[in-house]
């Protein structure tokens, strides 16, 4: 178990580095550490223009970085995109490209991308894309987009026709995750983010996991949760960034590993082969992270079946998923066989192949591309009651 602070006031902050064969950058996370991103900069050699890039619904956190960075003797232009996954578009992209163009971006200057994955990903995308690339930082503000969106180098934008389809890799110089951002954040995206904290656990770190459990059942944190992140209790604040740096750190670990997705990259797709096509089937009406903790019991329920894990491991992960206000039950109104259809038209299927990830105990997963499909027809058709 990670033990509690002494001292509350202070800020913990966590210094991980993504190295690739590539490239290495810090990823940073902590209460607070926002306020430091104009000597990081500086520290970094940008020196340029900062293009900074904000959801609509961090307009104030924005006004205010943009005066810090030029009180810091930056030059500054800030635009805000509409929030929403529909702003991940052509027709965004565009209005970036204008904005960098019309106001004369160099090779020189840094995108700064402030806001959940969806930003992220479609300032990412500008960023990779522009004069051939330009610096990207990474300004993550959703628990998602911190433990997982922000690191690891995927931009892109989603076509008519599917999510994500249209895409680089282009590594950030730097992710400042600042957990004081999350103050804000509506409950259900932080309950979202949870599951991906809870799959990080599942995956790489049983130690995370217990942690995540012992904070449950000895924090009040299940009490808790309803209302959001309790930015007025330091200490749980300060626990709760602990325990973020540590799912932070699984994603680092992954991406320094595996850059372009060849091998374990595969292993942060646990839950998301049912829960893509149940976020599609629904149309989008529960959010990436509810569909993923639903995905994530499927297919704990897949190793049980195919005997690679014992049953307890389903109990035990729904426990926590129960924990962090996460549901794992198929919604009714799921139709199985449309399910099987998409599973099998997943960007991930290699060679007419789908890729389970599978469990084998809490912190391990294997890829197994020979599960029966009666065996997926008879978990869908237990869903958890
Ligand atoms: N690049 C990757 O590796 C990767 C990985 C996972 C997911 N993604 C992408 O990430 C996206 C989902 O990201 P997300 O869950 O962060 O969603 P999001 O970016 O849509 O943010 C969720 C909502 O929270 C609001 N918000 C964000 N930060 C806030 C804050 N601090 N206070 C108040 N409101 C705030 C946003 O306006 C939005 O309404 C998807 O497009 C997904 O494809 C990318």
């Amino acid at each position: 178990m990670i033990a509690p602070l002494k001292d509350s006031s202070i800020v913990m902050t966590t210094t991980l580095t993504v190295t690739t064969s590539t490239t290495q950058y810090p990823v940073i996370v902590g209460a607070g550490v926002l306020a430091t991103l104009g000597d990081r900069l500086t520290e970094l050699g940008l020196r340029g223009t900062l293009w900074l890039v904000a959801d609509e619904h961090l307009a104030a956190v924005a006004e205010q970085t943009t005066t810090m960075l030029q009180a810091a003797g930056y030059r500054v232009h800030t635009i805000t995109v509409p929030s929403g996954e529909t702003s991940k578009s052509f027709t965004e992209l565009h209005r970036l490209y204008d904005w960098m163009i019309e106001n004369g971006i160099e090779r020189r200057d840094a995108v700064l991308a402030l806001g959940g994955g969806v930003i992220g990903d479609l300032a990412g995308f500008a960023a990779a894309t522009i004069l051939r690339g330009v610096a990207l930082v990474q300004l993550p503000s959703t628990l998602l987009a911190m433990v997982d969106a922000a690191v690891g180098g995927k931009t892109g934008i989603n076509h008519p026709l599917g999510k994500n389809l249209i895409g680089a890799f282009h590594q950030p110089r730097l992710v400042l995750a600042d957990t004081n951002l999350l103050a804000t954040l509506p409950p259900r995206e932080l309950r979202a983010g949870w599951a991906e904290v809870i799959k990080h656990g599942v995956i790489r770190d049983a130690s995370l996991f217990t942690a995540l459990e012992d904070l449950a059942a000895t924090r009040g944190w299940n009490a808790a949760h309803p209302a959001g992140w309790n930015a007025a209790d330091a200490e749980l604040t300060t626990y709760l960034t602990e325990i973020i740096a540590r799912a932070v750190a699984v994603k680092v670990a992954v991406v320094s590993n595996d850059e372009f997705e060849r091998g374990e990259r595969i292993t942060l797709n646990y839950g998301h082969t049912i829960g893509h096509a149940i976020e599609q089937l629904l149309g989008y009406r529960l959010l990436h992270g509810e569909c993923v903790a639903i995905g994530m019991d499927a297919a704990a329920r897949i190793a049980v079946a195919l005997g690679l894990c014992p049953p307890a491991l389903v109990e035990r992960q729904r426990a926590l998923l129960a924990a962090y206000g996460l549901t794992v039950t198929i919604p009714d109104e799921t139709d199985h066989t449309a399910i099987l259809r998409l599973i099998t038209r997943d960007k991930k299927v290699q060679a007419g192949k789908v890729r389970w990830v599978l469990p084998t105990t809490i912190g391990q997963v294997v890829v197994r591309s020979d599960v029966p499909i009666e065996v997926i027809e008879q978990v869908l058709s237990s869903s958890a009651g």
